[in-house]
């Protein structure tokens, strides 16, 4: 029996695509922090689908975190062909709001977590007869971000190292897949504590994270490397290719920095 393995499965985008692949009838192993929000969605999901699912609260910052999920599917002989790396979160405004620490965390839970599990999983992944990673960078990835340096860094390290792997991995049976969805409405903006600008840009342009959860498992089952979501999401990317780092930088601090 195959398990899909979900990161930041309790809320927003990893709880959206957890409802979607148990629609599609896949067994889940879901993981965060919030064991009480976890147990909630494992239970109903496998009362209304007929689905397995189980769930582990584990805190990606410590030290340990990867080998701690890899070692409970090991213990409870779960096989995964599918593994997404969802959980992640921002911090805005300055750089030196922050202690290293805090930094380090955030780093640790977007890249670390992320690359740990890709390593860990990869040799059962290979065994399986067509599996798939699901990596959710940002819109964020594709330029600097002041006021979310650390953030759109981590998030252009996830999707440089996404397209990276599936090119290694393009003899084999398993897709690697990269979204970039732009601004959603999830807890992201609290947990980031995005200023009120950015809130105010969000309510008109941000996409629900159902919708985004349709269109990433659309992209992972159709074998796409790298996917951006939203036409004014697309639009951006493209202009923020064309057109001055300083300009597009001046830009964004607009939206995001809190001075
Ligand atoms: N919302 C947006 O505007 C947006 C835009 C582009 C990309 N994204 C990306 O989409 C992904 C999902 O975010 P979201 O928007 O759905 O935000 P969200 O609602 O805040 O969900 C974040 C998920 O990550 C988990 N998580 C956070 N810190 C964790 C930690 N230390 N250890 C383990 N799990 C942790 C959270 O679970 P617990 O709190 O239970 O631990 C939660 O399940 C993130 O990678 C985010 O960067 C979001």
């Amino acid at each position: 029996m195959k398990y899909t393995l979900i990161t930041g499965a309790s809320k927003g985008i990893g709880k959206s695509m957890a409802q979607i692949l148990a629609s599609k009838k896949r067994n889940l192993l879901l993981v965060a922090r919030s064991s009480d929000l976890l147990q909630n969605l494992a239970e109903n999901l496998n009362q209304q689908y007929k689905i397995e699912t189980d769930w582990l609260a584990v805190d990606f910052s410590t030290e340990g975190a990867s080998q701690k999920i890899h070692q409970w599917c090991i213990e409870k002989n779960y096989s995964i062909d599918i593994l997404i790396n969802n959980a992640g979160y921002g911090l805005s405004g300055p750089f030196e709001n922050y202690s290293a620490k805090d930094h380090t965390d955030m780093m640790r839970v977007n890249m670390n977590v992320l690359i740990e599990l890709c390593s860990l999983f990869l040799p059962e992944l290979k065994n399986a007869p067509e599996a798939h990673i699901l990596n959710i960078a940002s819109s964020a990835a594709y330029q600097a971000v002041p006021g979310l340096s650390i953030y759109a860094a981590s998030k252009a390290f996830v999707l440089r190292f996404g397209r990276g792997l599936q090119y290694e991995l393009r003899n084999t049976h398993v897709r690697v897949t990269t979204i970039c969805p732009g601004g959603t409405d999830t807890d992201f903006a609290n947990r980031a504590n995005l200023n009120d600008k950015a809130r105010k840009a969000g309510e008109k342009l941000n996409m629900t994270s159902d919708e985004v959860a349709k269109q990433a498992i659309n992209a992972m089952f159709a074998g796409k490397t790298e996917k951006i979501l939203g036409f004014i999401n697309q639009l951006g990317a493209a202009f923020v290719w064309l057109l001055p780092k300083k300009l597009v930088e001046k830009m964004t601090a607009g939206v995001y920095s809190q001075e």
